[in-house]
């Protein structure tokens, strides 16, 4: 072949010379003509410069009166586009915003006919700008959000072309797609997140995906900190829109998170704080400040850990997992403090409603008596005055107003001054109904306030409801001491928590 270009070449300048030069001259230039033109075909190995010169005229060959805007087999059979994909790397998955990136190499496979160039397997691997001289699918992400191409430090493309006209089209690039999580099972879900590959403008008539033998890998090496990748698999189906039906390829991840990061983070604070605030009942129910403030710490730390777990989530309605298990834990914590609320009450409530009790009883005229107060009941009415429970203080002192009392009395016996402690039978009979019952009293002196404006009907609703509140009141059991109510909270918190635990896992976990 290259010989007659250079045959040409020469025997047009041997034309243009040959009206100026002597024919001796011209007899010498076709000589040494020939020595160059034989020395080059006697080689037979052509030189790479040959080589060169004849694709280029293959490519340029190939691309003249090429059509760009036209598909291959142009108004016939469906074009057959085989896809396969390999991962580069899983870069990020977003709960918040509901997506996660990767970077893959993208190979398309089909074959133009107007590109076939010899008929031996030959090929041309030839640069990313080819692509812009020929006919390429117009395949897109049907989920992507956004991707790019890498161009460092040239754009990451490449064609091959074989001589049959079989074209390889080759890319990698960074893409976002976007993957809608259920997140009711967070943070022991799993997911499942798809590629969707499309073409934008071909139907099912133009363009045909289809996936090859292997259609993806690399998928084993893909690494995520936070998820393991259990499966994959592909699958293609025909979408139907409203501007045709076209053939989808959607390749599926199965995500599995990573529990790890999540039990360091989340769950096993909370149950150590949980187990923490259980420490309260172990703490003499007199250290008010030292309880207070394990139960207030406790509650206030919870708050914590859930707002750190809030603030990687998207603002989602449903409950999931972890909300679960932190508001129990909530609970837990918040009880503990309630328990506390109790005991003190109870302590403090029995004294209050003996006191009050006894003030009712001298305050008829009949019983009367003076120096029924004996110096021992002022100082537990002192004791009073030290409640942490502010009714009850404000109650001791409007006893404390009371003339019979002797005002001048107390500031003999300090608060400090303990010579006696209650005994157990005179609080027993007010014991765990303490509580209700002054609550009792209270609601029963309200009422008579305002038995006169209320109709015989409520009236009457009101005392069911007070007899069934004494009844209630009865079927519990009288406590002789506070401290049962720690004992019996020493045991009961730990089995409920162990036992929510326990249904808590085996429901997410079987
Ligand atoms: C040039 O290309 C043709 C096919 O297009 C091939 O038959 C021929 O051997 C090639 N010549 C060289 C020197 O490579
Ligand atoms: C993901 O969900 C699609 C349906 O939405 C299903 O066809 C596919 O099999 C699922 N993939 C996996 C790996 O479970």
């Amino acid at each position: 072949m290259s010989g007659t270009r250079d045959n040409t070449f020469w025997g047009n300048f041997n034309e243009s010379t040959m009206r100026r030069v002597p024919a001796m001259l011209t007899f010498f230039w076709a000589l040494l003509v020939c020595h160059f033109f034989n020395s080059r075909v006697a080689g037979g190995i052509p030189s790479p410069s040959d080589k060169l010169e004849n694709v280029t005229q293959t490519i340029a060959h190939l691309l003249q009166g090429y059509d760009i805007r036209l598909r291959p087999n142009f108004g016939g059979d469906p074009l057959y586009v085989g896809m396969d994909l390999t991962i580069a790397s899983f870069d990020h998955i977003s709960e918040v915003n509901m997506d996660y990136t990767i970077t893959m190499y993208l190979n398309q496979y089909w074959k133009d006919e107007r590109l076939a160039f010899s008929s031996d397997d030959e090929v041309l691997t030839l640069s990313g700008d080819f692509a812009e001289k020929i006919w390429v699918p117009d395949t897109f992400f049907a989920n992507d959000k956004n991707s790019f191409l890498h161009d460092v430090t040239e754009k990451n493309k490449m064609v091959r072309l074989y001589g049959d006209g079989s074209v390889t089209y080759g890319m990698r690039f960074t893409t976002t797609l976007a993957c809608m999580m259920d997140l009711h099972y967070y943070p022991l879900d799993s997911q499942n997140c798809t590629v969707e590959i499309e073409s934008y403008g071909y139907t099912v008539t133009d363009v045909v995906m289809y996936w090859k033998d292997t259609p993806v890998t690399g998928v084993e090496e893909a690494d995520l900190p936070q998820f393991t990748i259990t499966g994959y698999e592909t699958n293609d189906r025909k979408e139907s829109l409203a501007t045709g039906v076209y053939q989808r390829l959607s390749l599926s991840f199965k995500l599995q998170r990573n529990i790890g990061y999540f039990i360091f983070q989340t769950y096993l604070p909370s149950i150590l704080i949980v187990m923490l605030s259980w420490v309260s009942f172990w703490i003499n129910h007199e250290a008010t400040s030292a309880r207070v403030a394990l139960g207030i710490t406790t509650v206030l730390t919870m708050t914590t850990i859930s707002t750190g777990v809030r603030s990687s989530l998207p603002r989602i309605s449903y409950v999931k997992a972890i909300d679960i298990y932190l508001v129990m834990c909530f609970v837990f914590v918040f009880a503990a403090l309630l328990e506390y609320a109790a005991v003190n009450y109870t302590y403090w409530g029995a004294r209050a409603k003996k006191k009050v009790k006894q003030k009712l009883k001298s305050d008829t005229p009949t019983k009367r008596q003076e120096g029924c107060y004996g110096n021992e009941e002022i100082i537990e009415l002192q004791e009073l005055q030290l409640s942490p429970i502010p009714s009850i203080r404000k109650r001791t002192f409007a006893s404390q107003s009371d003339p019979s009392l002797g005002a001048a009395q107390s500031p003999r016996f300090p608060p400090s001054f303990r010579i006696h402690r209650p005994h157990h039978g005179l609080g027993s009979s007010y014991g765990m109904g303490a509580g209700g019952g002054s609550l009792r009293s209270r609601g029963r002196s309200r009422a008579s306030r305002q038995r006169d404006q209320l109709q015989p009907q409520s009236q009457k609703m009101l005392q069911t409801i007070r007899r069934g509140a004494n009844a209630l009141k009865a079927s519990l059991p009288r406590i002789r001491d506070v401290n049962v109510i720690d004992k019996y909270s020493r045991v009961v918190f730990p089995v409920t928590f162990i036992l929510f635990n326990a249904v808590y896992w085996s429901f997410y976990f079987l």
